[in-house]
């Protein structure tokens, strides 16, 4: 393969060694190597013989994930990134004019009607510690949207229950074992009542470019409804929705942490059929008005997304 001073102009291997200095020595090498990649395939499949450093930012965007957005924005735009991400700080007006937005997926899957034969049980559950926050508010809407459409609902604020971190005893895994888990805390009811759930509602803030720590944790106690042999005690057939929310104002930003819940909860068999993204919720108080209520409360046509997906999941089967 060609050498970065062999496809890149002088402003090109400028940009690229500065996007390469983010990263610590241990891992630059690997990056660097993978940017390059991306950049000789570009090259060759666009006919150009030196890259300039726009190419650069396309072939880094390309092999990693969307949460380097801001990185980006900064190299592109400085004044512009500086403007968008300290000005909410100054004043409260400015802080409201932070974009709020909420994208609900296209969900390619032909959403079937189910016959009402007899009402769903919708369980959500928030892992944001904030109530009245933008994630609980949007989960109460889709909640609402559920509850007009006939299902029975509960909604569980994780950071209220008592739940402890896995502990790795592997007790769950060994034949014969009847209970789901070994710790004695509060999950032991919420395994039933996600057992029993028609549909789940899965919502949560970002926190570090990730789901919050209320999530994982969560996620590593359901490990206990798989069984010796790879048997599971979760039958198949649930459905869920996914809600995932942050600060920085661009609305794909965290779409790959979005697919990881959805992919762990496809692990234990249940469908995500909606899915949504909210983003806006910066600035000083993260997205909590003078009174900490969400701020999402004041964009209803956005809060509108939340209820038509929660009728959605209520009806789809
Ligand atoms: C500890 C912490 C870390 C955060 N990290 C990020 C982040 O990496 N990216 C981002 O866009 N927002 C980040 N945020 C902002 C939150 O994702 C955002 O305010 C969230 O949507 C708030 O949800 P809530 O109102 O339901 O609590 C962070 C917030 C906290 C408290």
């Amino acid at each position: 393969m060609k050498t970065a001073e062999q496809i890149l102009s002088g402003e090109a291997l400028e940009m690229f060694e500065k996007i390469a200095a983010i990263w610590p020595p241990i891992i630059r090498q690997r990056k660097k190597d993978k940017i390059l990649l991306m950049l000789f395939l570009l090259a060759q499949a666009r006919k150009i013989k030196k890259a300039d450093a726009a190419l650069v930012i396309e072939a880094t965007r390309l092999v990693v994930p969307k949460s380097y957005d801001p990185l980006f924005h900064m190299f592109e735009d400085m004044e512009g990134f500086k403007k968008r991400m300290l000005e909410p700080f100054l004043s409260e007006a400015a802080y409201n004019k932070i974009p709020v937005k909420v994208r609900r997926w296209p969900n390619p899957r032909p959403r079937k009607k189910a016959a009402a034969k007899q009402a769903k049980t919708i369980l959500a559950v928030c892992a944001s510690p904030r109530a009245r926050g933008n994630t609980d508010l949007l989960i109460d809407e889709a909640l609402r949207g559920a509850a007009d459409a006939g299902a029975l609902t509960e909604k569980i604020m994780l950071h209220k229950i008592k739940m402890g971190y896995c502990i790795g005893c592997r007790k769950c895994k060994e034949p014969g074992y009847e209970k789901i888990c070994v710790i004695n805390d509060d999950m032991s009811q919420v395994y039933q009542k996600i057992i029993d759930a028609d549909a789940l509602i899965i919502g949560f803030p970002i926190y570090t470019g990730r789901e919050c720590a209320q999530l994982s944790t969560f996620f590593d106690r359901w490990d206990g409804y798989e069984r010796y042999m790879l048997t599971s005690c979760l039958k198949p057939g649930r459905k869920s929705m996914v809600i995932g929310t942050w600060g920085y104002p661009c609305i794909d930003t965290y779409d790959h942490v979005i697919e990881n819940i959805i992919s762990i909860l496809n692990l234990h068999k249940v469908e995500t059929v909606e899915a949504l993204s909210a983003c806006g919720f910066e600035g000083m108080l993260h997205g909590l008005d003078a009174e900490r209520k969400g701020v999402i409360a004041r964009h209803p046509k956005q809060l509108k997304k939340a209820y038509e997906a929660g009728c959605a999941l209520a009806c789809s089967r």
